[in-house]
Parts: structure tokens; C-alpha cells; sequence
């Protein structure tokens, strides 16, 4: 049971029993996880020079592409003048983009907690660097956010619910299939399609410097898991394949950006017919080529991580398909 606190400023105390491991010795033992930590330090970039933050920006445009908005094309879209098209679009880019900033502070802990929970000085140091990593990250969306955007919303219940959960349970395991592979295939996809598709050059930038960090991420869930996975009982398995199912779905259907539709000023009658639209779109093939591109990226990396780490049995296929609808047997093929 995950205990939290809520203190009046915002933030969340989640209480825990992890153990700090203090290692006597720092040996190199797994030569493919040392490897990753010295190109860590290598690759290291800075939001503060690395980024042009003086690059204008045009207000008439917006931030994202118009096509990730649950309403382009709609009625509600195709009445909207320029002027309204492009506040729309810029409340609909604050929240999305306030999801990665609090994703990427969650990111920040529970990389922290690694660095202590686990029991060997490879991926100890490893995870120091992720820390660096996504502080970097952090840094990033709140500056954008406040300098660019000029709004932050909250964290949506579902990134929460996850966070909360992995950061309260103190197997790195269950940390680890949180953070890389559930998170970070999602957050990977979705910072591809902003590196491509982005309407501000300065969210192209940004997102591609981010992407050079998380392929390593998802990297250290590659190399840690599958041994791990390998020594579990048949119990041990059938919790983390229902971990997994039930954060996949959370991360799959996602969070809806409600409070930018109020700002927005839709009344609630108008926001349940949105919704509905969603639904709508997410179910039948109404997407454009680069959400449906989206889709399909983030499902392929998904079923061929979740095979290289081992969770991927035959009841598992079978919750994929049925379940969250991933076609695993075409992704399992074109790889
Ligand atoms: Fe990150
Ligand atoms: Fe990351």
C-alpha cells in the first residue's frame, strides 16, 4: 500500500523502505553496463549553452503540431479563427508537454533511489549519470514551459499512479520496468514524433538532444533485466506481468488534457463530446500518418523490449493483443 503525503505546496511525500546498499568494493563486473556510464559522461550536454533560448518563436503558429490535438479537424476546430487555432494549440502544448515535465522530475527520483537500491557499482554508477540525465531533462520542459509557453499544469492521475507506485516499491526490478521500459518506450516514441514534427524549432532541438539520453536508458533496462527476469518464480513473473498490463494500459490510453479544454473555454457538455472524439479516433483509423506512425513505433519497440527482457509469454501476448490491441506477432517479425 503506497502511502503519500500531500503537503499545501504541491508537491508529494511518498514514503518508503528502501534499502542503501554501500558498497566495500567498486570492481568492473558487467563490462556492457560499465560501457554505457563512460559514454554517459561523454555524451553530456547543457540546456543552458547547448540550446539557442534567443530563437523567436512565432505566437501565431503554435508549439506542437496541430494534428496531435484531439480536436483537429473536428467541428469544434474547423469553427476556430487563426488567433483561436493557435491559443489552442498553445494550451494544448502546455499541458502535454507539463506530462513530460513532471514525468521527467519522476524520472529524476526514481533514478536517485536506484543509485542506492542496487547492488553493484556498474549500474550504481550508471544510474548517477541517469540522475544527470534527466535533471537535464527536467530543466528543459520547465524552462520551455515558463520562457516559451508561459503555462504549467498538473501532473494527469495516470503519470502519477505510476510514479507513485514504483518510487513506493523497493525492488529495483519494479522500478526499473516502471521507469525504462514502460516509461521511457513510451516517452522515446513521443519525443521522436515532437524531434519531427514540432512546430517550434527551439522543441525539435531540445527533444533530439533529450532522445541521445534516453536511448541509453532504455538501454540499461536491456542489459539488466533479462537475467533478473530469468531467476524469478512463476509467482514473481505473474506480478510483473500484471504490473506491466496495468501500467501499459495507464501509459496507452494516457491522460486527457482536460484542463486546457476548460481554459479553452469548452463547457463540460462540449468536453465529454471531445472525449468522446478521442475515443472515436483512438479505436477506428482516423489518425493522421504521423500519429498512426507514432503508434506503431512505440508498439514495435514495445513488444521487442518486453521480449528481450523476458516478459513477453504466451499470456502475455495474448493481454497485448486482446487487451491494449498491440499486434505482437507483426511486430515480433518485422524485427
Ligand atoms: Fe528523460
Ligand atoms: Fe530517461
Amino acid at each position: 500500500m503506497t502511502t503519500v503525503d500531500r503537503p499545501s505546496d504541491g508537491s508529494r511525500v511518498i514514503h518508503t523502505e528502501d534499502d542503501s546498499i554501500y558498497l566495500r568494493y567498486h570492481d568492473v563486473a558487467a563490462p556492457d553496463l560499465h560501457r554505457l556510464y563512460e559514454n554517459a559522461k561523454r555524451d553530456q550536454w547543457n540546456v543552458t549553452t547547448d540550446i539557442d533560448w534567443e530563437q523567436p518563436v512565432n505566437l501565431d503558429e503554435g508549439f506542437v503540431a496541430d494534428e496531435l490535438i484531439d480536436i483537429y479537424s473536428s467541428s469544434f476546430w474547423n469553427k476556430m479563427n487563426s488567433k483561436e487555432k493557435a491559443e489552442m494549440n498553445r494550451l494544448f502544448s502546455a499541458w502535454r508537454l507539463s506530462q513530460l515535465l513532471h514525468g521527467e522530475h519522476g524520472a529524476v527520483l526514481v533514478c536517485g533511489q536506484l543509485a542506492n537500491v542496487l547492488p553493484d557499482a556498474d549500474t550504481k554508477f550508471f544510474m548517477a549519470t541517469q540522475v544527470m540525465d534527466e535533471a537535464r531533462h527536467n530543466e528543459f520542459f520547465q524552462r520551455y514551459l515558463t520562457e516559451r509557453v508561459g503555462q504549467t499544469y498538473d501532473q494527469a492521475d495516470t503519470g502519477r499512479e505510476l510514479f507513485d507506485f514504483i518510487l513506493a516499491d523497493s525492488r529495483w526490478y519494479i522500478k526499473t520496468i516502471g521507469l525504462q521500459l514502460i516509461g521511457e518506450t513510451f516517452a522515446v516514441a513521443l519525443f521522436k514524433m515532437l524531434a519531427d514534427t514540432a512546430k517550434d524549432e527551439l522543441l525539435r532541438e531540445g527533444c533530439k538532444l533529450i532522445l541521445r539520453d534516453e536511448a541509453r536508458h532504455m538501454g540499461f533496462g536491456m542489459l539488466s533485466l533479462p537475467e533478473q527476469v530469468a531467476q524469478m518464480s512463476a509467482q514473481e513473473l505473474a506480478e510483473v506481468e500484471e504490473f506491466t498490463v496495468y501500467f501499459l494500459r495507464n501509459t496507452l490510453t494516457g491522460g486527457f488534457p482536460k484542463e486546457a479544454y476548460l481554459d479553452m473555454g469548452f463547457n463540460k457538455t462540449e468536453i465529454q463530446e471531445i472525449r468522446d472524439l478521442r475515443k472515436q479516433k483512438a479505436q477506428g483509423n482516423d489518425f493522421t500518418m504521423f500519429r498512426q506512425l507514432f503508434k506503431r513505433d512505440m508498439h514495435h519497440t514495445l513488444v521487442n523490449n518486453l521480449y528481450r527482457c523476458g516478459i513477453l509469454s504466451e499470456n502475455m501476448k495474448g493481454r497485448l493483443e486482446e487487451e491494449l490491441r498491440v499486434n505482437v506477432a507483426e511486430h515480433l517479425a518485422a524485427d
